[in-house]
């Protein structure tokens, strides 16, 4: 190990490789992707007046000290009344994060989710993605201002390109220069890319730096598991967002997901997410029931066996759910 981690749990800074405080079940330090794991106890709703902070579940730093949580809530498709009672419900339960976009359509009602939610804003993760239409040079932060003002904050924790332009229109440099430039300006905490190939991260690494550029979500999920942008982006120390973990449903439908549920006495969704955690992943899954919001939050707590981790390795077999004409690059 080159240096000694230095980890943020429960609002306690620690450093060290082994349990750092009494409760701490595991602390998981994996080199090989610069990716540190560590999981704190408690996930049941937190007791009146105790610090929302303590159930944040857990952490992924990576080395350009960049803090993500690993577990989130998505909103793809969700709209209206149906988006603000799934974030609310989620923060009740105990996410917090919250995944919308400029595309989405929904920025609006996240924020009243949230500003109804009672969760103090600074205990929130929220991220956003800047549409296509909206990278040039001078768009990109007057778009990030209207998306603020929407979700009724003063700054975002991520904001994401969500799709590299189409046809390079706007050159990578120039809207991650505007991106940076955004962050400079306080708009936004933390900044990062979506749906990039190996070739297009190059390009982005290239305008800002990898130091600047704290995650990359892309489509990930048993059937496609996106390796070696996965491989190229960890050892930049850039943090993977696994979006769609689930497949939208597909995975679950998976005999060898079937099996380790019936056996780890965990349900398929929560063996799914716990598969990608367990990876180093962070995960964004999306739900409407209050029962899948809480059983998925519990995929936190589920660790699987080396030997049902590899099982779910094999599924692999490139199997791309989200291929938008003009605007998806081809995976490497
Ligand atoms: N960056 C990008 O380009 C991009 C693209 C796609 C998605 N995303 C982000 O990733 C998030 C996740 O992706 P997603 O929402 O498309 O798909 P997903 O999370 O893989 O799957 C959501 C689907 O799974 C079902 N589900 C959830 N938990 C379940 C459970 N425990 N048991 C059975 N079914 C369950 C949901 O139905 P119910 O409502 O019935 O529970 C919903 O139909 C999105 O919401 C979005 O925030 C980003």
């Amino acid at each position: 190990m080159g240096r000694a981690p230095s980890l943020a749990i429960g609002g306690v800074r620690a450093r060290g490789t082994r349990p750092l405080e009494e409760g701490v079940p595991f602390l998981e330090i994996d080199e090989s992707n610069s990716k540190i794991l560590c999981r704190v106890p408690a996930f049941s709703k937190p007791a009146e007046g105790s610090d929302w902070r303590a159930v944040t579940e857990f952490t992924l730093q990576n080395m350009n000290n960049a803090n993500i949580p690993a577990f989130g809530l998505g909103s793809f498709r969700l709209k209206g009344q149906t988006v603000i009672d799934s974030v609310k419900t989620a923060l009740e339960l105990g996410y917090r994060l919250v995944d919308t976009a400029q595309i989405y359509g929904n920025e609006a009602e996240v924020g009243q989710a949230i500003a109804e939610s009672g969760v103090p804003r600074d205990k929130l993760f929220v991220t956003t993605k800047i549409w296509t239409e909206n990278l040039a040079a001078d768009k990109l932060a007057a778009s990030l201002k209207t998306s603020l003002s929407k979700l009724r904050t003063g700054q975002v924790d991520l904001t994401l390109i969500h799709w590299p332009s189409p046809g390079g229109a706007v050159p990578v440099a120039e809207f991650m220069g505007a991106l940076a430039a955004a962050q400079d300006e306080g708009l936004t905490r933390l900044i990062g890319v979506s749906n990039f190939n190996i070739a297009l991260l190059q390009e982005a690494i290239a305008a800002v730096g990898a130091q600047r550029i704290a995650s990359h979500q892309i489509e990930l999920h048993p059937s496609l598991q996106n390796r070696k942008v996965v491989e190229f982006t960890s050892a930049q120390g850039i943090h993977t967002t696994s979006y769609m973990t689930l497949g939208y449903g597909k995975a679950l439908q998976e005999p060898v997901i079937q099996a380790i549920a019936a056996q780890t006495g965990a349900t398929p969704a929560q063996v799914t997410l716990a598969w990608a955690m367990q990876k180093g992943l962070a995960v964004i899954p999306s739900s409407t029931k209050r029962a899948n919001l809480q059983s998925n939050l519990a995929a936190t707590q589920l660790k699987l066996q080396p030997e049902d981790m590899a099982r779910i390795d094999a599924l692999d077999r490139g199997e791309r759910l989200v291929n938008p004409e003009g605007l998806a690059p081809r995976w490497d």
